[in-house]
């Protein structure tokens, strides 16, 4: 005798059944919903003193990611550029296929990049949505936080990351997160900097305004556990991580259009732009949040500082340091 045993009939819980008799259509509609709700929420910058902060990881970064902010971020990227000789990044490879961009900014140089190399994907990623959509169509950027642990799936051909001082908790780990996900033969390159200014013929007063300005700067960004001046010891880390063929090269930013070389000159000048555009930006979260300062008491520290920088007396400059480096195969 044979039993036959019916199936158990399987319960559908009604509420998960739509009700509209869409069941069959798809998601796009929901998805689309949640995008919009997603990058509302990340995007819904807080205001601080006049000025625009990150939405995603609030309080994280204290520089602001407004349209003057977003200017400075521009023409920094045309000084470091001509500081490199018209160079993007100075590492060897050329054959890319993946590259990363970490804290890209208005993701100017992952454009460049686009570009310049239309046969490799890049990508850049921020804790602001600011870059533009207009893009090359093998550029993306992504909503991310590079603290937080790494998702990516396949590993990258070159690994960039510029100006990420005032940016980062832990150097070693974020260096550590760059060697697992670079591929083996891969390059990472950084462009950094050392914040302290100094003069060779001694024209850079201690007891000035900016050296003032530029002590307390430095000392809050530490206070917040963020190291303002990276670049001299991203060469250890490098090594640390297990990189090879590493290459450390230093560069000299002149504030102020005073070299003589013509070079120099626009260096000097655009360094000195960003500078006037960037001073308010780069203090006010720090002297107000983690000073106390009051913003007005800001405002009149930035303009002493304004008014020294624009001083053609003052031969200050700082330090780039410019490091890559090869995983090894
Ligand atoms: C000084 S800007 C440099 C931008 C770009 N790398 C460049 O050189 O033009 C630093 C950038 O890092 C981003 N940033 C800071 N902390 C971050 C984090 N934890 N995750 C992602 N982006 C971050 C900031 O939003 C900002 O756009």
């Amino acid at each position: 005798m044979t039993t036959t045993i019916e199936p158990a009939p399987i319960e559908i819980d009604p509420q998960v059944i739509q009700d509209d008799g869409s069941s069959f259509a798809d998601f796009t509609d929901e998805l689309n919903s949640f995008t919009t709700s997603i990058t509302g929420s990340i995007s819904k910058y807080p205001f601080e003193n006049g000025r625009r902060y990150h939405a995603f990881k609030s309080g994280s970064y204290p520089l602001p990611n407004d349209e003057l902010e977003a200017e400075r971020m521009n023409v920094v990227h045309h000084m470091l550029k001509k500081a490199l000789g018209d160079k993007l990044f100075l590492a060897p490879h050329r054959n890319f296929h993946k590259v990363l961009d970490v804290g890209t900014g208005t993701g100017i140089w992952a454009i460049e990049m686009g570009d310049a190399f239309p046969q490799a994907e890049i990508l850049g990623n921020d804790l602001s949505p600011i870059q533009p959509s207009w893009v090359p169509p093998n550029v993306r950027f992504e909503v991310d936080d590079f603290e937080s642990q790494w998702a990516f799936s396949t590993p990258f051909d070159l690994v960039f990351l510029r100006t990420l001082c005032f940016s980062v908790a832990d150097w070693p780990k974020l260096v550590e997160q760059v060697y697992s996900n670079v591929r083996p033969g891969g390059w990472v390159e950084f462009q950094d900097l050392d914040l302290q200014y100094y003069s060779e013929d001694g024209s850079f007063n201690e007891s000035s305004a900016t050296a003032q300005w530029l002590k307390i700067l430095l000392d809050s960004s530490r206070n917040a556990g963020r190291d303002p001046c990276p670049g001299p010891k991203i060469e250890g880390w490098v090594r640390q991580a297990g990189f090879q063929n590493v290459v450390h090269q230093k560069y000299k930013l002149p504030i102020g259009p005073w070299a003589k070389d013509k070079r120099q000159k626009d260096i000097g000048l655009f360094n000195l732009v960003q500078a006037l555009d960037g001073l308010e930006g780069f203090s006010m979260r720090l002297f107000t949040n983690v000073l106390n300062w009051r913003p007005e008491e800001v405002e009149i520290m930035c303009a002493k500082v304004r008014a020294e920088l624009k001083s053609k007396s003052t031969h200050a400059m700082y330090d780039l340091h410019v490091v890559y480096a090869q995983k090894p195969e």
